[in-house]
């Protein structure tokens, strides 16, 4: 698959089962290290960032199956050893090995991961935790070398709620004697996952969701089952769609309050929002219309991996809105691709200022994982045929994106 050809005017209508969460499943894949034997992760999503951590398992030593969205990881004989460049250069979450590898191993060796193009994707916070827990890292040549012997339970304090760091400290602070304090830690709906995964196999950790999470490690670990909770930001794609398509939709498999951000700015915008425990519904009858700024910041916060398709489904609506991205320097590619099919975007640096109107077909390329998504969502309300190319972006984070939209009344096929 190369393409989208997308035909836009249709409005959506149906129901849709949500993945599994993209960021949720792969550090709790990583996880699954800790312990020798088998652990089951069920609700996993086909991605190829999934497909690529579990290439990354196997060359570890793990033995690695799927049924349909199970992931079996038998982890009884882990190789401590290094994730080669060509494995970890695709995909930002693969440098959570670090911590897995540490607890299970005392060592680890990778080289700098790869991932969206977003701007400066540092790690000095995740090398910050492991040092202080005592771990001796040097990086040399492209390659982080982690030495953990004497590794011990330490306050770690993070001046960003980075989401990787915060999961790189859990896993490492599993295998260390002692008590780790990670205080400043990310609370997103991803973290609190990975806590009850890895409290399901043994570990004494708690907190996650909030600000200050402790793990009293050194306890030995087995393997665990898992359900992995809905993609949040599949769901705010889908319900961007409907915004900018039109029509009712209904999600299930999502957990509204691990969107709220989201539906609080869509009923703003005109949207009608129903939710039950487990399901989102959506309704438009007209555009949307501009709302108050939109500042991106760390959960409870509005998420900014929403931020490029709620900026597309605002395009083609009425009236002005703000966009402010503070989590990345260079998340706005998106914006060139959109303007291409009409789109009236103003960009001063971090701020981003769209005028609705209605938008016409293009040929855009996407040229991360949420801007590709974006432009499927302009693509749905605009005037023609678009065509879209960069899908292998869109292929690494949405299970069946096209399937899915053409369940729902869309005319997306691939070409
Ligand atoms: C996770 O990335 C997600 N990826 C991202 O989703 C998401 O956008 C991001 O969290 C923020 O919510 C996965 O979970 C696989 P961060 P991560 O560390 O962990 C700076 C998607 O589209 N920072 O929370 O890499 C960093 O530069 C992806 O699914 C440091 O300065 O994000 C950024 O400005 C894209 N030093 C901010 O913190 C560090 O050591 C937040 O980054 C680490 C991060």
């Amino acid at each position: 698959m190369c393409e989208f050809e997308i035909t836009g005017g249709r409005p959506l209508a149906g129901r849709l089962a949500v993945q599994g969460a993209k960021n949720s499943v792969l550090p709790i894949l990583a996880a699954a290290v800790l312990a020798p034997g088998e652990s089951v992760i069920h609700n996993c999503p086909d991605l190829t960032d999934v497909a690529a951590t579990l290439d990354i398992l196997r060359l570890l030593g793990c033995t690695v199956a799927r049924e349909g969205d199970t992931v079996q990881v038998d982890a009884s004989r882990v190789r401590c050893g290094c994730v080669p460049e060509k494995l970890m250069g695709g995909m930002r979450s693969s440098v959570v090995f670090l911590g897995a590898l540490l607890s299970r191993c005392g060592g680890a060796e990778l080289s700098y991961p790869g991932g969206c193009e977003l701007g400066p994707r540092p790690i000095d916070l995740h090398l910050m935790a492991l040092r202080t827990l005592g771990v001796k890292v040097s990086e040399e040549g492209g390659q982080v070398v982690c030495r953990g012997d004497g590794m011990r339970g330490e306050q770690i304090c993070l001046s960003i709620p980075s989401v990787g760091a915060t999961e790189n400290a859990m896993l490492a602070a599993c295998g260390c004697p002692g008590v780790t304090t990670i205080v400043g830690a990310a609370r997103e709906p991803e973290i609190e996952d990975l806590q009850s995964f890895l409290r399901a196999m043994g570990a004494r950790i708690e907190g996650a969701g909030s600000p200050v999470i402790r793990i009293e490690g050194g306890a030995p670990l087995h393997p665990a089952e898992h359900t992995v909770i809905g993609d949040r930001i599949a769901a705010a794609t889908y319900l961007c769609a409907a915004g900018a398509a039109g029509g009712c939709v209904t999600l299930t498999g999502v957990d509204p309050g691990h969107l709220t951000a989201v539906l609080s700015v869509l009923r703003e915008a005109g949207a009608d929002i129903q939710t039950t425990p487990g399901s989102v519904s959506i309704l438009c009858a007209a555009p949307l219309y501009g709302v108050r700024p939109v500042r991106t910041a760390p959960h409870p916060g509005f998420p900014t991996d929403a931020q490029a398709p709620l900026m597309a489904a605002l395009c083609c609506g009425t009236g002005a809105t703000m966009f402010v991205e503070n989590m990345f320097l260079s998340r706005y590619r998106h914006v060139g691709e959109l303007t291409r099919m009409g789109a009236d975007i103003q960009v001063d640096g971090r701020v981003a200022v769209v005028t609705g109107r209605p938008l016409h077909a293009a040929r855009v390329r996407g040229s991360d994982l949420r801007g590709a998504a974006a432009l499927v969502v302009a693509a749905l309300a605009a005037r023609g045929v678009s065509r879209l190319s960069g899908v292998n972006h869109i292929l690494r984070g949405y299970q069946d994106l096209d399937g899915n939209l053409r369940a729902l009344g869309a005319q997306i096929y691939p070409v």
